[in-house]
């Protein structure tokens, strides 16, 4: 039996700000993604807490979306609600910033940089929010999230509140205890990192190199959802799909980027499908070629047929 009920439907209505049928494709960086049926965005915590437990204890499927950087939603959207976490408040004390999960890692990079903090600076090449870069310790340039986190702060459906340390979280290499170990389904409300004092001007220069670095050889300025495959131990998959002669390759408007084998590109209009078909055409090749099974880093969601 299907979850949509009237009663279901009218509460989902009820919502204060939601919206029918949003198309997602304006809220991933994929440009790519079918219908949420109910869409909200929230920012107030407690906000967020309320819809999430209001559909858990109704039966109604839902997702949390941040940034929609690191996602491949499918052409026929997304069941239930999506909410959308902006919650995007930040406090500096001392050598600590404690931020929502729905600012930008972007942009708190540059919070860290005009407080003259320093160690933050690798985070201006994570696209994404705090809460995303959490939920699969994200990095960039060899350092990752978990480095400089202290706690996290987030919400367990049918339980609580909870304050997690680094420990809890079970971080490994793009993933968490939140992405595929106990606390699957946990939600991120606020993370608190510990930096260094230092030189504000410095790291900004620095950030402004490493920005440039990465313009260079990943094709930042299109529309694409970052990696699309882990690096596998001691290689790269960009290498890889080099290698096995796939840059350049195409299904319909998605191409393997000619500037890093690592990235699909959304010339414009490409469905999801498409991206699917070229992802695993490229498992395939990399696979006969080499014998390495390149695994994803993005994660597929939504209603795949
Ligand atoms: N390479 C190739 N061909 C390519 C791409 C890369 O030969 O088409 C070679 C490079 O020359 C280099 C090596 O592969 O020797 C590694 O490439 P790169 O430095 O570009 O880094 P990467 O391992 O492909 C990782 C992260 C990126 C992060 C960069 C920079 C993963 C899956 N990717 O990429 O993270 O920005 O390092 O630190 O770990 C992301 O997670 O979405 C992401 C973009």
């Amino acid at each position: 039996m299907s979850w949509r009920t009237k009663s279901r439907l009218t509460w989902l209505r009820s919502l204060a700000g939601v919206s029918e049928e949003e198309p997602l494709a304006s809220h991933t960086s994929f440009g790519i993604g079918g219908p949420a049926e109910f869409f909200v965005e929230l920012g107030r915590p407690a906000a967020i807490v309320q819809a999430l437990e209001g559909c858990r204890e109704r039966g109604i499927p839902y997702l949390v979306l941040g940034a929609g950087t690191n996602l491949l939603i499918a052409d026929e959207g997304i069941e239930g609600l999506v909410i959308r976490v902006v919650n995007r408040e930040h406090s500096v004390e001392g050598t600590r910033i404690k931020a929502g999960a729905g600012l930008k890692m972007m942009r708190l990079a540059r919070i860290a940089a005009d407080a003259n903090l320093r160690g933050f600076e690798f985070a201006i090449g994570v696209p994404g929010t705090v809460g995303g870069a959490v939920y699969q310790n994200a990095g960039c340039w060899g350092k990752e999230i978990r480095e400089v986190l202290v706690q996290v702060e987030g919400y367990v459906p049918g339980t609580g509140a909870r304050t997690w340390s680094v420990g809890d979280l079970k971080f490994g290499y793009r993933t968490s205890a939140l992405r595929e170990g106990a606390l699957r389904g946990a939600l991120v409300i606020a993370a608190e990192i510990q930096l260094q004092r230092g030189d504000g001007e410095e790291a900004k220069r620095m950030m402004a190199k490493l920005t440039r670095e990465r313009t260079e050889t990943q094709p930042i300025k299109t529309k694409n959802c970052g990696s699309v495959f882990k690096n596998p131990t001691g290689d790269s998959a960009g290498r890889l799909v080099q290698a096995a002669g796939l840059k350049g390759a195409r299904e319909g408007a998605a191409i393997v980027s000619p500037l890093h084998g690592n990235f699909i590109v959304n010339e414009g209009g490409a469905t999801a499908v498409e991206v699917r078909r070229l992802m695993e055409r490229t498992r395939a090749e990399v696979k006969r070629r080499f014998g390495i099974e390149l695994e994803l880093e993005v994660e597929l969601v939504g209603r795949w047929k």
